[in-house]
């Protein structure tokens, strides 16, 4: 019954959305619209704010950012962290600016919105500063990690040799196999994942075009990317600084409302209405929203009327994963005087990658350290009590260091994103059965009403800041196009129904 239901609604909708993306009859314009506002942008995170900013820059100021939190920021989120007295901020959420200008090239926009609001970074030095452990303690085993920096080379670079064949994709695990790379032990498979946790998925469950293009159309220079370089936030505003400064320049108290939590969506030809937890509705012609994948698989926000079978199945068939940091801090620093260390398990991913913070340039003096986890792993330990985890982490630093008494720490967190309504994990991922008509109708707007931004809409750099930036532009664009013409401008293509390219026979 259920499932006839659901069958209906879907009906339903996708004639309704139809019917929406012909021509507009209905006087869209400001002045003469019945509805509160001309455009809603669902969420203050960094698309929200950029969608924002490309509409004030349009004179369309009749809008306003709907976002639950008490502030804006979305995933670039910080916390004060530490013993009293002792205590400094720490990033939660985004961290680096990936790729950031190489000569008078492109710049990655995150670094230079960085730069005008002068937010401090370091630079991180992923291969030139890392030692290397495994279950008996401090072992060296570069070598190791230099090989598995050339094979995920190789991988990006066949990866890409197969596109024009029209070969179907596979999974990075499928890549690295055909060309050979096979891990076996410890060293192996950490050195594998400290070059690939950037996904926060195994190659397993990773799309091996996809995420060549992620690395290429981000790091490297020749495929038109910012740069191999990353730079860290220290920066004590936050990084979260920079999209708040950003918002600052431009916003007006009146176009953001805070504490606010969306339940409904509702849409129509005539334009779009929201509900919030406490009841109240709000009208618009446009909504944007940008919310994370992970919130709209989850049903956390409900569409009216539900949506379409072709948007459901987009979004359900991205990938929504995590990335955690544990953060410790203990009164002395007993550790590595590297920007990072790799621990090798028989277990892959059992937090693998250290980074210390209480280093000259850093935050010195500030006696933390933190692991990170990802995919799996995250939200196998989301699910296990904090005492139980800061057990596990240091479990493993006895190993690295075994003859060092490890002390209590003075302080300890992990923030559980996969768990958190609002986000669902940490940033999108592209799975292999993600195929590119999947993407083209994650990004569609429903008629001329809805559309949707966010970091998982980028093509080329989905999981990014710079994603979400790019993707709050074009929305921001394409809505103001909408305001400005009454409704007389361009949809996002859509695939009705995706074909196989060949059919499955038995
Ligand atoms: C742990 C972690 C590490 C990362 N590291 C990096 C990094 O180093 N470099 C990098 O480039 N990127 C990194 N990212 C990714 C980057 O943070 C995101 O790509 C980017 O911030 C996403 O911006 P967005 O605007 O698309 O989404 P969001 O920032 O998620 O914005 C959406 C907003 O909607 C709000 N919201 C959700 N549900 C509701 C609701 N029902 N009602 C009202 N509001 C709602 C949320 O609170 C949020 O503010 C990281 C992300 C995480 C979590
Ligand atoms: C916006 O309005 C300002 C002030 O009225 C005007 O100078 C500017 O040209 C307008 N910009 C656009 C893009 O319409
Ligand atoms: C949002 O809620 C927080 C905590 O409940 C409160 O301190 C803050 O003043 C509220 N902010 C706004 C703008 O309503
Ligand atoms: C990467 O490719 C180069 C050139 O084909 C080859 O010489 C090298 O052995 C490969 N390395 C790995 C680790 O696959
Ligand atoms: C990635 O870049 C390399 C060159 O550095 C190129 O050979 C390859 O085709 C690119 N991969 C993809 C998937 O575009
Ligand atoms: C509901 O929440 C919004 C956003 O915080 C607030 O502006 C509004 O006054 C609230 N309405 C009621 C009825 O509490
Ligand atoms: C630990 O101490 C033992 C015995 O003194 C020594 O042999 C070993 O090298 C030390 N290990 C490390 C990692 O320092």
């Amino acid at each position: 019954m259920q499932r006839i239901i659901q069958f209906l609604l879907a009906v339903t909708s996708a004639s309704i959305a139809l019917a929406a993306s012909t021509p507009q009859i209905h006087d869209t314009t400001s002045t003469n619209s019945k509805n509160d506002r001309t455009v809603l942008i669902l969420g203050g995170g960094v698309s929200g704010i950029i969608a924002a900013r490309t509409l004030a820059q349009k004179n369309i100021t009749n809008f306003l950012i709907v976002e639950a939190r008490d502030e804006l920021g979305g995933r670039m989120r910080s916390m004060e962290f530490g013993a009293q007295g002792k205590s400094v901020t720490i990033e939660l959420g985004a961290n680096w600016i990936q790729g950031t200008q190489e000569g008078d090239g492109p710049a990655n926009p995150i670094l230079t919105l960085a730069r005008e609001h002068g937010v401090k970074t370091v630079d991180s030095d992923f291969y030139g500063s890392v030692v290397t452990y495994d279950e008996t303690g401090m072992v060296d085993y570069l070598d190791v990690l230099n090989d598995a920096v050339d094979a995920y080379n190789n991988l990006t670079v066949v990866g890409g040799g197969r596109v024009p064949t029209k070969q179907v994709d596979t999974t990075c695990r499928t890549g690295y196999s055909l060309i050979g790379a096979k891990p076996k032990t410890p060293a192996d498979m950490v050195t594998e994942y400290y070059v690939d946790w950037e996904y926060a998925q195994t190659p397993e469950q990773t799309s091996w075009i996809a995420s060549s293009w992620a690395n290429n159309f981000t790091f490297d220079v020749d495929q038109g990317g910012f740069s191999d370089d990353n730079l860290l936030s220290i920066d004590q505003r936050g990084f979260k600084h920079l999209i708040q400064a950003e918002a600052e320049t431009f916003l007006k108290p009146e176009q953001v409302l805070l504490n606010a939590t969306v339940r409904t969506i509702g849409y129509s030809g005539d334009g779009v209405i929201i509900t919030l937890a406490n009841g109240t509705r709000i009208s618009a012609d446009y909504a944007i929203s940008t919310f994370s994948v992970g919130v709209l698989q989850n049903d956390d926000v409900v569409f009216e009327p539900a949506l379409p079978m072709w948007k459901q199945e987009a979004i359900q068939s991205m990938t929504m994963a995590t990335y955690t940091k544990i953060f410790l801090q203990f009164d002395e620093k007993f550790w590595f005087d590297t920007q990072f260390a790799l621990y090798a398990d028989t277990t892959r991913g059992k937090y693998p990658v250290w980074q210390g913070l209480d280093l000259e340039g850093f935050l010195p003096g500030s006696g933390i350290i933190f692991a990170t986890v990802v995919g799996d792993y995250s939200e196998r330990i989301e699910a296990l009590s904090d005492a139980r985890v800061q057990a596990e982490a240091l479990d493993v630093l006895h190993t690295m260091f075994p003859n060092i008494t490890i002390p209590t720490p003075t302080a300890f967190f992990f923030p559980r994103w996969h768990s958190d309504p609002l986000y669902r994990g940490s940033y999108s991922n592209w799975p292999s059965s993600f195929v590119s008509q999947h993407h083209t109708n994650l990004r569609a707007n429903l008629g001329k009403r809805l559309w949707f931004s966010g970091e998982a809409m980028s093509q080329k750099y989905f999981g990014f800041l710079h994603g979400a930036y790019f993707e709050g532009m074009d929305a921001g664009g394409r809505v103001a196009e909408c305001v400005q013409s009454g409704g007389d401008c361009e949809s996002l293509p859509f695939v009705e129904s995706i074909p196989n390219s060949s059919p499955y026979i038995i």
